[in-house]
């Protein structure tokens, strides 16, 4: 028991136990990956999958972008379970929503919501960040999760964060 426990400490954290030094060395590798020669496209699959693997209870991680002129959400980058949703009219669901407040908004139990678009029934939370660029929404980071009620302040500040590297790169 003792062994499983220690197995547990070492291997399997949450993101929510992080102390300010662990986020620094979030947000180092992130600008690791950012600093790198990618294209922009390889940079954003990078993060996806960096965030997917690296923190416990980010079950999928994806990038959404508003399409050409129109007043619509188109899925770019992402990791995780492949979803139909890679449209999203601005308004509609979650990330719809965001795209039109220019906010953040993080819901912590998603039966709670009645503008919600499901990618699965095993999704309980989810996380969404807008990108600015030039002061303009262009997109956001879209983050669900298996477990309700994970989200905190560290999540937000991580993920403002790197949407405002990302606002760097696509300037
Ligand atoms: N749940 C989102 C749709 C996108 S999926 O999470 C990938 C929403 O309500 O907008």
């Amino acid at each position: 028991m003792l062994f499983h426990n220690n197995i547990y400490f070492n291997f399997a954290f949450s993101f929510n136990e992080y102390t300010k030094m662990e986020l620094k060395v979030l947000k180092q590798q992130i600008d690791r990956i950012i600093s790198s020669e990618y294209s922009n496209e390889d940079t954003l699959q990078k993060i996806c999958d960096y965030l997917e693997r690296t923190v416990s209870y980010y079950d999928w991680v994806g990038f959404y972008f508003k399409n050409g002129t129109k007043n619509e959400l188109k899925l770019a980058q992402y990791t995780g379970e492949e979803t139909e949703h890679t449209i999203i009219p601005f308004g509609k669901g979650i990330c719809g929503q965001v795209a039109i407040s220019n906010e953040n908004f993080v819901v912590q139990d998603v039966s709670e919501q009645e503008n919600y678009i499901s990618c699965g029934w095993k999704v309980k939370s989810e996380i969404v960040i807008p990108i600015f660029v030039n002061e303009k929404n262009i997109g956001q980071i879209d983050i669900d999760s298996h477990t309700a009620n994970i989200f905190t302040e560290k999540d937000e500040l991580l993920l403002e964060y790197i949407c405002k590297k990302i606002a760097v790169i696509l300037n």
